[in-house]
C-alpha cells in the first residue's frame, strides 16, 4: 500500500521550524493606543484588560514600553469630553492626537505614528461624519476629513489612515496632503471596513458609539465579499499606499481576496472585540492565551496580511523576544 508520509516533516521542533511557512515578527505590528484628556490618568478599559486610556503626561512612558520591546509603529485614538456636531476636536492644530503626536515624535523620532483619520471620537452624535437628514453627508464630511489629515501630517504623523468609510476619502485626502506639501506621507486606507459588532469594546475605550442609528450606511455589510474588492480597487486608484481589512478574524477570506487582487501592503486590524473575547476566556482559565494569540495572529499572516494592527502587540513582542533567547 502506497501513501504519503506527511508526518516526516513534523517529527521535531527543529524540523517543524525548518518547514514553517509563516512567521510573526515584531516589525509586523502596529500598536493602537488611547490618549485621554487630563492629568495622571491611566484607566484600564473594563472590556479590554491590559489596554489603557492614558493622559498626555504619562504617554511617553507608555510609548517607551512598546518602543523598548521593539515596536516601531503605533496609532493614537483621542478621548475627549468637549465634542460638537462637526467633530472640531479632530482637526484643530492643538487637538489631543496632534499634541500626542508632536510629543511622542520628539522623544522617538524613528517611531512611526499612524494617524487614524476619523471624526467619530469628536462628534457629539458619535457618527464618523457630518449629519444631514439623519444620515452622514458624504461630501461635506470629506472636507473635514481632509482638514484632519493635514493637521495630523503637520503634527508629524508618518502615515495617514482614514477610517470613516466615506466614498472618495483617499482622493480628497491625497490631494489635500499634496497641496499642503506632504507628498511623501502615505495613506493607509481602511478600505474594507465592515459594520461589525466586534467594535463594541473600542467604542467604550474611545467613547465613540453612535448616539442614534448605526454605521450601516457607510461601513460594509459583513455578508459581502465582492464589494470588498470594489472598495480596495477604487482606493488604490485614488492613491492608497496600503489597504486595510477590518475586522480580521471573521474576515480572513477577505484578507486573502485582497492579497490576491492587490499589489499594495495589506493590513489586518485585529479589533477590540477579538481582543476582548480572548482576554475573557483567558481570565476564566478556559484557554491558553499565549498559544491562542500566536495562532490567531499567525493565521492573519497566512491569510495574506503583511501588517497587523493589534492590542496584543506588546505581549507578542515580549513573547517573541523570550522565544528567541
Ligand atoms: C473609527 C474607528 C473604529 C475602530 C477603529 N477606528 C470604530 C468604529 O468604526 O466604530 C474600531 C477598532 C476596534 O474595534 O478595535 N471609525
Amino acid at each position: 500500500m502506497e501513501f504519503k508520509r506527511h508526518r516526516r516533516l513534523r517529527s521535531s521542533t527543529s524540523m517543524r521550524s525548518l518547514v514553517r511557512e509563516n512567521h510573526l515578527r515584531v516589525d509586523d505590528f502596529i500598536y493602537p493606543m488611547f490618549v485621554i484628556e487630563g492629568e495622571n490618568i491611566k484607566n484600564e478599559v473594563p472590556s479590554m484588560p491590559g489596554v489603557y486610556q492614558v493622559s498626555m503626561d504619562l504617554l511617553v512612558d507608555e510609548v517607551r514600553e512598546a518602543y523598548e520591546l521593539g515596536i516601531r509603529a503605533i496609532m493614537f485614538f483621542g478621548v475627549i469630553t468637549a465634542k460638537d456636531e462637526i467633530g472640531t476636536g479632530a482637526f484643530v492644530d492643538d487637538g489631543i492626537v496632534q499634541e500626542a503626536t508632536r510629543k511622542v515624535k520628539k522623544e522617538f523620532p524613528d517611531l512611526l505614528i499612524v494617524a487614524d483619520t476619523c471624526l467619530c471620537e469628536y462628534t457629539d452624535h458619535g457618527h464618523c461624519g457630518v449629519i444631514h437628514n439623519h444620515d452622514v453627508d458624504n461630501d461635506e464630511s470629506l472636507i473635514l476629513l481632509a482638514k484632519t489629515a493635514v493637521s495630523q501630517a503637520k503634527a508629524g504623523a508618518d502615515i495617514i489612515a482614514p477610517s470613516n468609510m466615506m466614498d472618495g476619502f483617499v482622493a480628497v485626502i491625497r490631494q489635500a496632503l499634496d497641496e499642503a506639501g506632504y507628498t511623501n506621507i502615505p495613506i493607509m486606507s481602511y478600505a474594507v471596513k465592515y459594520a461589525s459588532s466586534f467594535y463594541g469594546p473600542f467604542r467604550d475605550a474611545a467613547d465613540s458609539a453612535p448616539q442614534f442609528g448605526d454605521r450601516k450606511t457607510y461601513q460594509m455589510d459583513p455578508a459581502n465579499r465582492l464589494e470588498a474588492l470594489r472598495e480596495a480597487e477604487s482606493d488604490i486608484e485614488e492613491g492608497a499606499d496600503f489597504i486595510m481589512v477590518k475586522p480580521a478574524l471573521s474576515f480572513l477570506d477577505i484578507v486573502r481576496d485582497v492579497r490576491n487582487n492587490c499589489d499594495v501592503p495589506v493590513v489586518a486590524y485585529n479589533v477590540s472585540g477579538e481582543y476582548a473575547m480572548i482576554k475573557a476566556a483567558s481570565q476564566n482559565g478556559w484557554i491558553n492565551e499565549k498559544e491562542l494569540v500566536l495562532e490567531m495572529l499567525t493565521s492573519m499572516k497566512r491569510a495574506g496580511a503583511d501588517i497587523i494592527l493589534t492590542y496584543f502587540a506588546k505581549d507578542v513582542a515580549a513573547w517573541l523576544n523570550e522565544d528567541n533567547r
